[in-house]
């Protein structure tokens, strides 16, 4: 501990002991409030902050610092300086913050990759999760600057809401070329670790609802050998996948259907993924949606609804409560808990509902129901 922490730390102990010695801080007027009696403000700096070490994060990304660094490659500030084109004073300042936020590690004077950024920050690598990074910065933040307003309104923030009736219609060319290269970074490595959770193996056809980029068939098909799948989505979302299906080499186990999941679901499938679908809608669409599930499967067949699951209780966890926040700023759903959705599965129809816990990005745990 620095000298001069160390200094404080005594002064407060001797206070909070008058007779020590016979040393107060303040012979007379009222009792200090010694630190030992109140909670540390450290957390609120911690939380006040929250948005200095994202934004490193995403100026890192933005700079492709590394993608930069990959597979082993390391540098100098000076040599960082003179690649992308920064002062050194900026440059040493960022490596230093990436360092500090386990971005960087830093040996013989070189700063290299962590693990963390290797794996899931260089460009091109198959968890690459950067898409979500610049999803977040480019689009969610500026929304979440207006998160006040969205609590007063109950209106969305990140698209006018007089103008469009879901953030998911029209073809916004922005929106087309950000929003679903982050889901997709999302969801490759939640599809994984559902995968690995939820045993699926005795199924054999898999729709998709809502499935996006397609990320969790193709992560599924690539686990579950005899599993074919269906990504089942609006028309222009349906092009996505099928570019990222193509590029996995999985079009002949998975194909796209366009539609939409208000007005019927596709049959012919034993197996239905719901994955952050039900977060972005309210709760008589989500039951409704849920009834329509229930008679597209046949006898035997099963929901798996995969998200950021609120507890019961609602105190959290933090993921999930946070998570059901940007629903505020981007939808008219929230996140919701385990039981809310096991009483729907129930009402629709499904039995032996159970909720799978696990740990990943975009999801903690999957509520399942099975069609007797
Ligand atoms: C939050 S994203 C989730 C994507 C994917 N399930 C995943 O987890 O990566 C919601 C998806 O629902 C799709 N969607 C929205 N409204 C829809 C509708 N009425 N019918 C079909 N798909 C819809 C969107 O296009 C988008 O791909």
């Amino acid at each position: 501990m620095p000298n001069h922490q160390h200094a404080a730390a005594q002064r407060t102990t001797l206070a909070h002991r008058p007779g020590a010695g016979g040393t107060t801080l303040r012979a007379a007027g009222p009792p200090i409030v010694t630190t030992q009696e109140m909670p540390s403000a450290v957390p609120l700096m911690a939380l006040s902050t929250g948005f200095w070490a994202f934004k490193t994060l995403a100026a890192a990304h933005e700079e492709d610092l590394f993608t930069h660094l990959a597979d082993g490659a390391d540098t100098t500030i000076a040599e960082l300086a003179e690649a992308l084109g920064l002062h050194p004073r900026p440059a040493e300042m960022l490596l230093t913050g990436c360092a500090a936020l386990g971005l960087l590690e830093k040996r013989d004077g070189r700063y290299r990759n962590t693990p963390l950024s290797e794996a899931f920050l260089v460009r091109g690598k198959p968890y690459y999760f950067g898409g979500f990074v610049e999803m977040a910065d480019k689009r969610l933040y500026a929304g979440w600057g207006r998160l006040a307003e969205a609590l007063h309104t109950n209106r969305p923030t990140t698209w006018d809401p007089t103008a469009q009736s879901s953030m998911f219609e029209g073809e916004d060319p922005t929106m087309l070329a950000t929003f679903w290269e982050a889901m997709h970074s999302l969801s490759a490595m939640t599809a994984r670790r559902l995968g690995e959770a939820v045993d699926l193996c005795h199924f054999h056809r898999l729709l998709d609802i809502g499935g996006g980029s397609g990320a969790y068939d193709i992560e599924l098909c690539k686990m579950y050998g005899e599993l074919r799948a269906t990504v089942f989505d609006l028309p222009h979302v349906a092009a996505i996948a099928a570019g990222k299906i193509a590029e996995a080499g999985l079009a002949e186990r998975i194909e796209t259907a366009v539609g939409s999941f208000f007005e019927q679901i596709p049959g012919g499938h034993d197996l239905h993924l719901l994955s952050m679908i039900l977060h972005d809608w309210e709760e008589a669409k989500n039951r409704a949606l849920l009834r329509r599930s229930f008679e597209a499967l046949p006898s035997g067949g099963a929901i798996v609804i995969s998200e950021l699951l609120v507890n019961d209780e609602k105190t959290g966890p933090a993921p999930a409560a946070l998570m059901s926040l940007n629903m505020l700023i981007e939808t008219e759903g929230r996140n919701y808990a385990s039981a809310e959705y096991s009483a729907w599965l129930k009402e629709a129809g499904f039995r032996n509902i159970e909720t799978v816990w696990f740990d990943a990005p975009a999801a903690n745990g999957a509520v399942i129901g099975r069609k007797p």
